[in-house]
């Protein structure tokens, strides 16, 4: 049994919020439903078994309680593993979210492209396949950062990132000469675009996946009903697998993002 027009957005920390935003705007009339798994954040620095594990484990538990239409993982740690195994073991359209290298490599003029995701991502024989199939003779410069997540995470919760830690980040790829396009291969890189950008050394073109998966699920939902059910104009739920410290700024971090509704989930 699942309720029609709900859609999960699972993601490791908050990142998957800047998917959220992409298909709250483009899909109106349906229930989101935001799901964290907090308590193995950061993901980026996990085994590839360990994630195949967890992340059925959580979607599990997630999907007895939720009983969604649709399940969107948004992390590009995770999808880059767990898709196989989940898309078999769910009997439910299930939406990854991956490095948008083919957007990149049609944006790019100059063949060098920046790639900037977790060590996981960057480093996934997935990535490289994508690499292969979509981007030959470009050159792709790999940037694998886990203290870029944990700098946003702290951005959300109202600790401004330094541009000095950001410019040292990006360094490598305007090391690169000619580089004029980076992928923002993790959900949670866009959700600081405006920072990053003022923290590079020199223009050049950003790509997200955002509008992609918007795109994707779109295409994948029927027509929105048009919903008198409450629930639709309210904050949108949020289920995090443990509690927080400072839960006074995750709300307000939330409610930036039309989200509240806090509970946990039971394993
Ligand atoms: N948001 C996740 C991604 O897109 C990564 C965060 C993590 O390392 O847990 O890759």
């Amino acid at each position: 049994m699942t309720h029609t027009n709900r859609i999960l957005v699972f993601d490791s920390g908050l990142g998957g919020l800047s998917i959220l935003n992409a298909l709250r705007a483009s899909l109106p009339g349906r229930e989101f439903i935001y799901a964290s798994d907090n308590a193995a954040f950061p993901y980026g620095l996990k085994t590839r078994d360990f994630l195949i594990a967890r992340v059925e484990a959580v979607l599990n538990a997630l999907v007895e309680q939720v009983q969604p239409e649709i399940i969107v993982v948004a992390c590009n740690t995770a999808s880059t593993v767990v898709l196989p195994s989940i898309r078999d073991h769910f009997d439910l359209p299930i939406v990854g979210v991956v490095p948008a290298i083919k957007p990149a490599v049609a944006q790019s003029s100059s063949g060098v492209i920046g790639l900037l995701g977790t060590p996981g991502t960057v480093n996934r024989d997935y990535t490289q396949q994508l690499i292969k199939d979509f981007a030959k003779g470009f050159n792709i410069v790999k940037v694998g950062s886990s203290r870029l997540v944990e700098i946003v995470e702290q951005a959300l919760r109202g600790k401004s990132p330094s541009q000095v830690e950001l410019s040292s980040i990006l360094a490598p790829f305007f090391e690169v000469e000619n580089l004029d396009t980076i992928v923002l291969a993790c959900t949670h890189f866009p959700l600081i675009g405006e920072k990053l950008v003022s923290a590079a050394p020199r223009p050049v073109t950003w790509v997200d996946s955002g509008d992609a998966i918007a795109r994707r699920v779109e295409s994948l939902c029927g027509e929105a009903t048009t919903n008198k059910n409450p629930l639709f104009n309210s904050s949108i739920q949020v289920i995090f697998t443990q509690a927080e410290n400072d839960n006074c700024a995750l709300e307000t971090a939330l409610n930036n993002f039309g989200c509240g509704n806090i509970s946990f989930l039971t394993m």
